[in-house]
């Protein structure tokens, strides 16, 4: 015998959110909290942090002065830089408990141990306990230096070899460098580094900047907060793609003829196949931060004398120009830009994490600054309400 609730047949059951607003799929184009961090025109392809155009601050900025601007809305003097790079070299270390963790875990994606071992952090940060400002402001400096230690020990561990100390006077990019490779890069190889670290900082609500908002939003530990933010960006829609764009291109080989890439290109999208690194919620127009990575690519891949990986996606590019009108986004250069470099595949969406650290912190500090829980709501879609109750013997 099924049961309901004498009472419940008297209630009124309204729906719980307005039928007239549906819900727009994946959250296109809704505006979804206020921020000063960063601007985005999709229509014409233009990013700014904080007011600086993206295209300015390419060429010319390194990734600490982007740090600065992005935690404090505006450029460091030179004594300004100076302590951030001081306290970035003073917070690289990594806590040997970490270490040993990362050497016992079993062989995984590196995603997957960078969000570990970012975990891992929380348990030995100095300022763990201390949720105030400065301390936030503290752990977010010193969570972006270790991003990039951890990133480095992991791809070392992958090779089998022991993780190298980091060079407290170094800078970052030439630092990150050093510690996965154990040798000193030469000027090229760290401005491209730079740059790429400076375009991947930060990118308004994507996906994974909106989990950690989401996570701070209610006032958990900006450990945690990192945390949600790495395990939304390995997903291969977001910043996996970069390692995916690079698998896709090995796969052609070396040596693939153009006719070869074509063909197989075409017949992927005839079976509505996605192409990884083209496309973009928000960029009706190119993205403006692939140019400057093409760009880089270009110029390492001269000197590596491999030009054929970045002139096989500039093929790829024209042809899904072509066919679906869709531009490269900013996976799509990172890759045979990486590659030249001679950065493991597996380490592109981990460096990737570690620049975007910067980012995720300042709007988690922002969101700190001036919070309220983040609590949408949605369509129910499911039975009616109320279902008859019906006890488990008779189920
Ligand atoms: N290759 C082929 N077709 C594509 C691609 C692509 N890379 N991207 C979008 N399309 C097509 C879709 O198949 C769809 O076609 P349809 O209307 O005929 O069905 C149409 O374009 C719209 O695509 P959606 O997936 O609905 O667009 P959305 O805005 O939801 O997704 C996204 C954007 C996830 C970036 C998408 O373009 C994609 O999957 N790209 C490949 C993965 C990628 O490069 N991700 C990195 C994005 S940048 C970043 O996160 C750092």
């Amino acid at each position: 015998m099924s049961s309901v609730s004498p009472w419940l047949a008297y209630v009124i059951y309204d729906p719980p959110v307005s039928t007239e607003i549906k819900p727009k799929a994946g959250l296109e184009d809704i505006i979804a909290t206020s921020s000063s961090i960063c601007f985005i025109d999709g229509d014409r392809g233009i990013l700014a942090y904080r007011g600086f155009d993206i295209h300015d601050l390419a060429p010319h900025a390194t990734f600490e002065e982007v740090c600065y601007l992005l935690w404090h809305g505006r450029l460091p003097n030179r004594a300004e830089l100076g302590d951030l790079q001081s306290q970035f070299g003073a917070g690289r270390a990594l806590p040997d408990g970490v270490i040993r963790l990362l050497r016992q875990l079993p062989p995984s994606e590196a995603m997957d141990t960078l969000r570990t071992a970012a975990s891992a952090l929380a348990h030995y940060d100095r300022d763990a306990s201390d949720d105030s400002p400065a301390a936030n402001y503290r752990k977010a400096v010193r969570l972006t230096a270790q991003m990039g230690s951890l990133v480095a020990a992991i791809g070392r561990l992958e090779q089998n070899h022991g993780p190298i100390d980091p060079d407290p006077v170094m800078g970052f990019a030439a630092n990150f460098l050093y510690q996965l490779t154990g040798t000193r890069p030469d000027a090229l190889a760290v401005r491209a580094l730079d740059c790429a670290l400076v375009l991947h900082a930060d990118h308004e609500l994507n996906a994974s900047t909106f989990a950690a908002r989401v996570a701070a939003a209610t006032l958990t530990d900006i450990h945690s907060a990192i945390v949600c933010g790495i395990g939304a960006l390995k997903g291969p829609l977001h910043g996996g793609a970069n390692a995916e764009v690079m698998k896709m291109l090995l796969d052609f080989g070396a040596t693939a003829s153009p006719e070869k890439v074509e063909t197989t290109i075409r017949e992927k999208l005839a079976r509505k196949e996605k192409i990884p690194g083209f496309g973009h919620r928000v960029y009706k127009t190119m993205d403006p931060r692939a140019g400057h990575l093409r760009q880089l690519s270009k110029d390492l891949g001269k000197r590596s004398g491999q030009t054929h990986w970045v002139e096989m996606s500039e093929r790829i590019e024209a042809l899904v120009k072509g066919e679906k009108k869709l531009n490269p986004n900013v996976d799509f250069y990172s890759a045979s830009m990486y590659y030249a470099l001679g950065i493991p595949v597996s380490l592109y969406t981990p460096i990737f994490a570690v620049s975007r650290t910067s980012g995720w912190t300042a709007h988690v500090l922002e969101q700190y600054a001036n919070n309220r829980l983040i609590r949408p709501r949605a369509e129910y879609t499911g039975p009616s309400v109320p279902q008859p109750w019906v006890p488990l013997e008779q189920r």
